[in-house]
């Protein structure tokens, strides 16, 4: 067990770490030599389908879903083609329409989860091609799927899911920007300006980890929080769903993750100096509108944990806190900024005594409707 922690407190922890080699082992031996092209071994075949499909149908469950959410905008705006993020368990009994022209993408860390399985199989009938993306080699739902894309994160045993979600998000990159380049969509430059910012993310991911000791501090500040909000824009919108899940998952603090702009909508109500907000704020193209989101929380006297671009200067003066990440292509932001995220989350469970890698009433496979 203590070797198999590699001499990590816990699983989850020694998981989080070795999320730079684990993306590194998502897109090896998938991006060519020159870094001008990708490869995708277990879609090659179906790839046509795929260029030509009328839609794609992603379907999972938990922080799989998340990582739908982020394939989704990644597929649009990439490929242009439309998707619909669904979570499997209500997909497979609300007689779907699917066309025999959509793909669907079945997501699943341990290829076992009963509703995303039911889902497909129910989707079968359809004609539709159905791909996988896990990372058990030879699970169920990598047997059902006609082709699909492995993880390769390695065994995940936190029940926490860390390196399985950044190595799915990675995959599902890979798929947009081949899609996009295949249907003419992107520039060769853009493409190899996607791929060469891809193959950095294991080194900017390095650098977060080493403020590990910064982060955990700003852990201990809430750690006594009962209530958390998550806030994000466009593809950071599901890393804040998915910070928010991690904090629940292992700490038991109620936690909720929301697009920023719908904060209006409901959750401001909740803003009082009790509150910590974490906000994903790196600089892309909705950086002004998340920093009047900021600027909405600081009014009302809620606690500000920024997750910012490393020389942010603007945010540094209203924020409570900040986290600097390094600067990557805005498509490949949810790579970098789910780290802090996972990290606070490991420290303020470990604070407040929680059993992190085998948090109550939680499965790491749902194996049961
Ligand atoms: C359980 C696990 C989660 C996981 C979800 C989907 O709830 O605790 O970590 O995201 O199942 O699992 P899958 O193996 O299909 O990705």
């Amino acid at each position: 067990d203590e070797i198999d922690k590699c001499g990590y407190e816990h699983f989850m922890l020694k998981e989080i770490h070795e999320q730079p080699h684990t993306i590194s082992d998502t897109f090896r031996g998938r991006i060519s030599m020159d870094q001008s092209n990708l490869f995708l071994g277990g879609i090659t075949d179906v790839l046509p389908r795929l260029v030509q499909a009328r839609r794609i149908i992603i379907i999972a469950c938990g922080t799989s879903w998340h990582a739908g959410l982020v394939g989704e905008y990644l597929f649009e705006e990439y490929a242009r083609i439309p998707v619909e993020v669904e979570y499997a368990s209500e997909f497979r009994y609300r007689n779907p329409v699917i066309y025999a022209d959509d793909v669907i993408i079945a997501i699943s860390q341990s290829g076992e989860t009963a509703d995303t399985l039911a889902a497909i199989k129910m989707a079968k009938e359809s004609g539709a091609l159905i791909l996988g993306v896990c990372n058990v080699a030879g699970s169920s739902i990598a047997r059902e799927t006609d082709a699909g894309v492995y993880t390769h994160a390695g065994i995940e045993i936190g029940v926490a899911s860390t390196k399985a979600f950044t190595s799915q998000v990675t995959v599902l990159m890979m798929m947009a920007f081949l899609l996009g380049k295949k249907r003419n969509l992107i520039s060769q430059e853009a493409y190899e300006e996607l791929i060469a910012g891809l193959t950095q993310i294991p080194d900017k991911i390095q650098e977060i980890l080493s403020d590990e000791q910064y982060i955990k501090g700003i852990g201990e500040t809430y750690k006594d929080a009962t209530n958390a909000l998550y806030l994000g824009r466009g593809n950071l919108y599901p890393v804040a769903l998915e910070g928010a899940l991690k904090l629940k998952e292992i700490s038991y603090i109620h936690a909720e993750g929301y697009p920023a702009a719908e904060m209006k909508h409901g959750p401001i109500a909740l803003i009082d100096e009790n509150m910590p907000v974490f906000i994903i704020a790196t600089k892309d193209k909705s950086y002004e509108k998340i920093v009047s989101n900021i600027q909405e929380v600081k009014a009302r006297n809620g606690k500000v944990i920024a997750v910012v671009t490393k020389g942010d200067d603007v945010i540094v003066k209203m924020a409570d806190h900040v986290i600097e990440v390094p600067e990557c292509h805005e498509a490949l932001a949810p790579l970098v900024t789910i780290i802090p995220l996972q990290i606070i989350s490991y420290y303020i469970a470990v604070l407040r005594g929680c059993n992190v890698d085998q948090p109550r009433n939680l499965a790491k496979s749902v194996t049961v409707e």
